[in-house]
């Protein structure tokens, strides 16, 4: 290809800048031909005529045919994407929040033109978006589960490996451009749930927002809980999961205990992990660096690839499997541990298995309901109070029982 195509970016942070630096690194069909950003005062790598910061500037020049978003403000990237799609320029953007938050409007934009690809928006370099969209677009989905957070993963990682404490562990992510400007995305779960959210239109055809999901993060677990699980063998990670039951697919974020010699208890630091599993297809593990900014450029430069004579997304199941919808009418194994015993009183536990004390507070081990958990999902965060689930598990009630103790119904 003779001539390149033009690309218009917005945004130079982490992701941006190496974006940029592999376009130059490497001889592609595509170039950037200038940059929008917010800040004029800011020092940056390149020279100043590289940049504007007039969006209107890319998406009205009609010798840019790509505008590539990758900035972390999810209602400014959606004005910015929408006015770029109405213009009719093909869009490729790395914004999780911002799709998950937006997706049926994206969709309706699409349907009237508009070419989008967010491929990076999911587990960084894991191609993943357009595998469930197309490789498993007629294959029944039965269960989804993996490590969406690179941040987290790497945080819980290193004080299990290195000992470093929870903010050690996070200045490092943030250090090495892993986390999110506000690490309570990262951490709660937040990031995570975004990315489960797109993943539930891809692989169930299921459109639902973050803010109608909770989840529980990673940000109260303390070396009680390590330690709980380290002698059982078990690793926290915060997890996503979708499982599909009939019609009904329940699907959550929070921690999960996982066993060492599990597909996931192997996935360290901001390596990413999802494990689908098909009813026709069995299981598939994909794995591979989840956040960073090469990994991330390298999943934005597939799409902007895409662009050139490719097809967007199909969103098969959207179009044609409206009868399966979400609910959290489910119970899930889970341990909790509490500050002070009154706070289990709000806990509508179905059964306990087995309860302990720690030098403040303790645990409890049993089944729970999703609902109950979700309607307590303010008071959890407010009392720092924390979940593990432990539905990764094979037969977690014979794992978890307490030597001598039967099971208790409540
Ligand atoms: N903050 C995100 C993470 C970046 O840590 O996974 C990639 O989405």
């Amino acid at each position: 290809m003779d001539k390149k195509i033009k690309t218009g970016l917005v945004g130079f942070g982490c992701v941006g800048q190496a974006l940029y630096e592999i376009i130059n690194a490497e001889s592609l069909p595509f170039d950037v031909s200038r940059i929008c950003v917010k800040n004029p005062g800011k020092a940056r790598s390149l020279s100043e005529e590289n940049f504007t910061y007039r969006y209107e500037e890319l998406v009205n020049d009609p010798e840019i045919e790509v505008i590539v978003e990758l900035i972390d403000d999810s209602e400014a990237a959606f004005k910015m994407v929408k006015q770029g799609l109405v213009a009719g320029k093909k869009v490729v953007t790395a914004n999780k929040k911002m799709v998950a938050e937006h997706l049926e409007e994206l969709m309706a934009l699409k349907e009237n033109g508009g070419k989008l690809w967010y491929e990076a928006a999911v587990c960084g370099g894991i191609p993943i978006v357009m595998t469930m969209d197309q490789f498993y677009n007629y294959e029944p989905i039965q269960e989804i589960s993996g490590i969406f957070n690179g941040s987290s993963n790497f945080i819980l990682t290193k004080i299990e490996q290195e000992g470093l404490d929870y903010h050690q562990a996070l200045a490092l992510a943030q250090k090495l451009g892993f986390a999110e400007s506000n690490p309570l995305l990262d951490v709660g779960g937040y990031d995570t749930m975004n990315k489960l959210v797109i993943l539930l239109c891809h692989a169930y055809g299921i459109t639902t927002t973050p803010s109608s999901l909770s989840t529980i993060g990673i940000q109260h677990i303390a070396s009680n809980d390590l330690d709980f699980a380290r002698q059982r063998g078990l690793k926290i990670k915060l997890i996503a999961k979708a499982v599909r039951n009939n019609n009904l697919v329940h699907a959550y974020v929070m921690p999960c205990f996982v066993d060492a010699n599990q597909d996931l208890g192997h996935v360290n630091n901001e390596f990413n992990a999802v494990l689908i599993k098909g009813k026709y297809t069995d299981e598939h593990l994909f794995t591979g660096k989840g956040a960073g900014g090469a990994p991330t450029a390298a999943s934005v430069i597939a799409d902007i690839y895409a662009t050139i004579g490719k097809p967007d997304y199909d969103y098969y199941k959207w179009h044609d499997n409206r009868e399966i919808t979400y609910s959290n009418k489910v119970s899930l194994p889970v341990y909790l541990r509490y500050n002070h015993s009154a706070e289990l009183n709000e806990f509508g536990f179905e059964h306990i298995w087995s309860e302990g004390r720690y030098k403040n507070g303790g645990f409890v081990v049993g089944e729970i309901s999703l609902d109950n958990l979700w309607s307590l999902n303010a008071y959890i965060e407010q009392k720092g109070i924390v979940v593990v689930a432990a539905s990764l598990l094979e037969n977690p009630q014979r794992l978890f029982a307490t030597k001598d103790q039967q099971t208790v119904a409540v």
